[in-house]
């Protein structure tokens, strides 16, 4: 069954990004320039994805505001002839159709993706958290990456990265065996565990693609870890009673919740960048010397 809607949980407060969330959705902070949430977007609609619902809270309302085909400014713009720019920003009403639904309580990842279930209904879909942007190593984004290996098996798929062994304690891991190169059939999932107890260094990575049998394993799991409804909770549940596959992602992830990785993203994409990249390079290169 062909994959078409996605989830994308956008609805956290963002504390560690403070006082710059205190008033701006972190999924509005702008790598370069582009809102991190934009980039996330384009990564869905380049996989395939045609709906997409976003969750939101309070306060994120400039979310909606940024995918809207109407805008104040474009009257601005258009009696000032500028059609390029005009045709660019009203393209970001036109990607794909985005709905929106307001996650009552911050109970957690696992409830915001509960949330999505009246529009996903009984079909898989696909989960890309909304503060995270991956890049990819090859030809496909890393969403197809992960489509590619539900073609396959039929099952959920989630995105991996190595990370080093005693980073382990920040992330979900996955154990399991290797399957064909780079795919993973999983056998446990472990949230944040210590390194001692880990069953490897191969952690999630933002991206999943699920079956529609997580909602029920969502709506039989009780707030875990910091009282939130912990989706890798969920995934062990479904492991239960289904396959489950881990795809190590060609590419990078990008983690723009918290102060270093946001600085990081943005000097890596700003290296990249057509228009300032050299000049970027030059002063990097001149505040070290
Ligand atoms: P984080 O784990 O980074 O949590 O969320 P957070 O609350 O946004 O950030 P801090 O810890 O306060 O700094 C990962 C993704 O899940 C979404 C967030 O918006 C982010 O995209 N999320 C998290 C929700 O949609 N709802 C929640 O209840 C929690």
């Amino acid at each position: 069954m062909k994959v078409r809607k996605a989830i994308i949980p956008a609805a956290g407060l963002g504390t560690r990004m403070l006082p710059a969330t205190k008033s701006q959705p972190k999924e509005m902070l702008t790598i370069v320039d582009k809102p991190v949430i934009q980039y996330v977007v384009e990564e869905a609609v380049e996989s395939g994805i045609t709906d997409i619902l976003m969750v939101t809270s309070a306060g994120k309302e400039s979310i909606r505001s940024h995918f809207d085909r109407n805008f104040p400014n474009a009257i601005h713009y258009k009696s000032k002839g500028k059609h390029e720019l005009l045709k660019l920003l009203r393209g970001l009403g036109e990607l794909c159709n985005i709905e929106y639904t307001a996650q009552k309580e911050l109970r957690g990842l696992g409830d915001a993706v509960l949330c999505g279930e009246p529009f996903v209904g009984r079909e898989p879909f696909a989960v890309l958290l909304g503060d995270t942007i991956c890049t990819s190593g090859n030809e496909y984004p890393v969403l197809a990456q992960l489509l590619h290996a539900f073609t396959q098996f039929g099952f959920s798929a989630v995105a991996l990265e190595e990370v080093p062994i005693e980073m382990v304690s920040k992330y979900g891991v996955m154990g399991g065996q290797q399957v064909s190169p780079g795919v993973y059939k999983a056998s446990e999932w472990v949230e944040k565990p210590a390194p001692e107890d880990a069953p490897g260094n191969l952690a999630i990575a933002s991206r999943y693609v699920f079956t529609s049998e997580i909602f029920e394993c969502l709506k039989d799991t009780h707030a875990g870890l910091n009282n939130e409804v912990q989706l890798t909770d969920a995934m062990k549940r479904l492991l239960l009673t289904q396959e489950m596959y881990g795809v190590a992602i060609s590419g990078n992830r990008y983690d723009i919740g918290n102060k270093l990785d946001f600085i990081k993203t943005n000097v890596a994409f700003g290296l990249e960048h057509a228009e300032i990249g050299g000049v970027l390079k030059d002063w990097i290169s001149s505040i070290r010397s």
